[in-house]
């Protein structure tokens, strides 16, 4: 679990986030929305110690992030796993070497046991067999899925994705997504996505944390969403009419006014709205 509370951070005069508070959950996959330039990586970045806020207070599993000790810092930093916007891998490294390297970074093992490691972190992104390509020779997904088995293979308890779609065509978006939920599942991680993607809010969004004019504007899961009547995520969320129908027609099964299918019922309830 990461907790933060109060998060202040600014450019100059420019005010990024501005108190902005929300508890990330242990074994979930937590989102952070918001259009371009609305602090969701600056968040993330404040989060990991990239960036200093301003001030505020990051606790990670109840301990102080902003007390600790560099030293501390950087044997929690051995339990944060990251996979950065464009998957940041070493063009000059192999896929091999590019997983390797958080290895040789923490750990004294040998080489037999690190190239084990590799293997098994490849296996279970599924993409036994390329440990000597290039980041070049191979596509956009496997460099996504190379980035996640880099940022796995330390074990987390925290794992921080930075857009993990982007780029990437929606059946392949599914298939990260899907990969980074049962990742979390399987490592019990805090798993914390920023993201731009409508489909991962509906799919993996357990916890979402929306973010607009550097506050938290609102904040439920992807099941709250569709209820929610918090006319700027709507306006967010359910920007074209294709997903404003979907969102109606979700309201209106709920209500029990039309069907799975969507067929016409009488005696309708009453749905749901922001919970208070
Ligand atoms: N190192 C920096 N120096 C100055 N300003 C910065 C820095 N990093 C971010 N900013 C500013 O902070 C604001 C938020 O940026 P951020 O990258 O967090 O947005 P974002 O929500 O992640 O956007 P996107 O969806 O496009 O990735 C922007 O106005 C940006 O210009
Ligand atoms: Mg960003």
């Amino acid at each position: 679990m990461i907790e933060f509370k109060n998060i202040r951070k600014s450019f100059g005069d420019k005010v990024v986030l501005d108190g902005v508070s929300h508890v990330m959950e242990t074994g979930k996959t937590n989102l952070i929305i918001g259009t371009s330039g609305s602090g969701k990586t600056v968040l993330q970045k404040c989060l990991v110690g990239l960036f200093e806020p301003d001030s505020g207070e990051i606790l990670y599993d109840g301990v102080s992030f902003t007390e600790m000790t560099q030293d501390d810092r950087k044997l929690l930093r051995q339990e944060v796993g990251m996979l950065f916007q464009g998957s940041a891998l070493f063009d000059s490294m192999t896929v091999e070497q590019n997983i390797i390297f958080p290895l040789d970074m923490f750990t004294k093992d040998s080489s037999a046991t690190k190239r084990k490691r590799v293997n098994e972190v490849l296996e279970r992104v599924n993409l036994s067999g390329v440990n000597k390509k290039f980041p070049s020779e191979i596509s956009g997904g496997m460099k996504k899925r190379v980035g996640i088995a880099r940022a796995i293979v330390l074990n987390p308890k925290y794992l921080f994705c930075d857009e993990p779609n982007s780029g990437l065509d929606p059946q392949t978006s599914m298939v990260i997504d899907k990969l980074i939920k049962e990742l979390t599942i399987e490592y019990n991680t805090t798993t914390i996505i920023n993201t731009h993607d409508m489909n991962s809010v509906m799919e993996i969004g357990d916890n979402i944390l929306y973010l607009a004019e550097g506050k938290k504007e609102w904040s439920g899961n992807s099941e709250d969403i569709i209820f929610s009547k918090n006319e700027r995520l709507n306006e967010f969320i359910f920007a074209s009419k294709f997903l404003q129908d979907a969102k109606d027609m979700r309201m209106m099964q709920a209500r029990g006014e039309i069907s799975e299918d969507g067929e016409i019922l009488e005696n309708p309830t009453n749905g749901a709205g922001d919970k208070k």
